[in-house]
């Protein structure tokens, strides 16, 4: 059985008589990847700042391999390596330069120049050594920034929102550098995100947190599984009046508008479906398209909060089975 890498237990964070971080408890086990999945201002970089020693903790306790995080916090940094949220390079310095500072500073003497190069092959930019990093794009200074975490080979690697504002095509690419450092290194990683499908995508559990707190944790499986049945969408112009009609129905688990329609979650939608057609029909409200879906970790995350989490650019239309539209 795999051992625990990070045991949280009820850790808390106040600044002031705002509670940031409210008695989050979580395991994590060795080699694999951990997400933090929450909304803006949930406290996932709060969390994380704590585990990694650079926050202090208002009470709780931190266990990382067996290592009292907030009583030997010397002992628990050579474990960690830590990709801020906020971009932290030297622009005007060049990769290696920026890699060869960070060493310095975690007194990696013994073999540094291949360490360093093979970092940076591994993150594919084993020939912008010597580029400035002034010259670099978003996604490559988003990698150099994960091989520098790397670099001192630490057994935790904390990424904080790893592909915040990078377009869909670099953050696939990220993605493939952190599933090759988490197999080929066996390292254990945590990260945190709001993109619902980079949890989905990278994570072999999620904690989905929400005001400080863990609502659930789970394989993104599992949470999915957990919420049972099918998500119904049906496109009207007519919305409202159908969302009355509609609303309280028995079949009817969850109902609530989208931009063009309605979104239903219900146990068996290929059964539903035509109950919906019917009422419409016999309503005089036109059906412009009906499609279903297995439920998403947004529909677990709506069904948990009762609210979408902030989501830019990530099209999950893919998700959807065309069931045909009546016109
Ligand atoms: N130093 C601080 N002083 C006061 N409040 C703080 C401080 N740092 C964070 N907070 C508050 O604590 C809450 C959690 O912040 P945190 O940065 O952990 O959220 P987050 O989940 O990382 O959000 P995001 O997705 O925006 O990065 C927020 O309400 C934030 O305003
Ligand atoms: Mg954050």
């Amino acid at each position: 059985m795999a051992s625990n890498a990070i045991e949280v237990s009820r850790l808390v964070k106040k600044f002031g008589s705002f509670t940031a971080v409210n008695g989050i408890s979580f395991k994590v086990r060795e080699g694999e990847i951990f997400g933090l999945l929450g909304p803006n201002g949930a406290g996932k970089t709060t969390t994380i700042s704590m585990i990694a020693t650079i926050l202090s903790h208002t009470s709780g306790s931190i266990e990382l391999y067996g290592v009292d995080v907030l009583r030997a916090k010397d002992a628990a940094r050579q474990l960690i390596g830590i990709v801020f949220q906020d971009p932290s390079l030297d622009d005007e310095l060049t990769a290696w330069e920026n890699l060869d500072f960070h060493a310095r500073l975690y007194s990696v003497k013994e073999n540094k120049r291949k360490i360093i190069s093979d970092v940076l092959e591994l993150v594919g930019l084993g020939d912008k050594a010597d580029k400035q990093v002034k010259t670099f794009s978003g996604g490559m200074k988003r990698r150099l920034e994960i091989a520098r975490g790397f670099i001192h080979k630490p057994r935790v690697l904390f990424l904080d929102e790893p592909t915040l504002g990078l377009d869909p095509q670099t953050r696939r690419n990220i993605w493939e550098y952190i599933r090759k450092l988490n197999r080929e290194h066996r390292l254990t990683i945590i990260l945190t995100t709001h993109y619902l499908e980079e949890a989905d995508m990278l994570c072999d559990r999620i904690a989905i947190i929400d005001h400080g707190r863990i609502i659930r944790t789970g394989t993104p499986e599992a949470l999915k599984t957990s919420l049972g049945g099918d998500v119904v969408r049906i496109g009207t112009d007519k919305k409202k009046k159908l969302y009355r009609l509609l609303k309280g129905r028995s079949f009817v688990k969850s109902i609530k508008e989208s931009h063009d329609g309605l979104e239903i979650s219900t146990e068996d939608g290929s059964r539903v479906i035509p109950v919906i057609a019917k009422v419409a029909d016999s309503n005089n409200i036109r059906i412009d398209y009906t499609t279903m879906k297995r439920p998403s970790l947004e529909d677990v995350f709506i069904s948990l909060t009762g609210r979408d989490i902030r989501e830019e650019g990530a099209d999950s239309d893919a998700q959807w089975r065309h069931f045909g539209g009546r016109k």
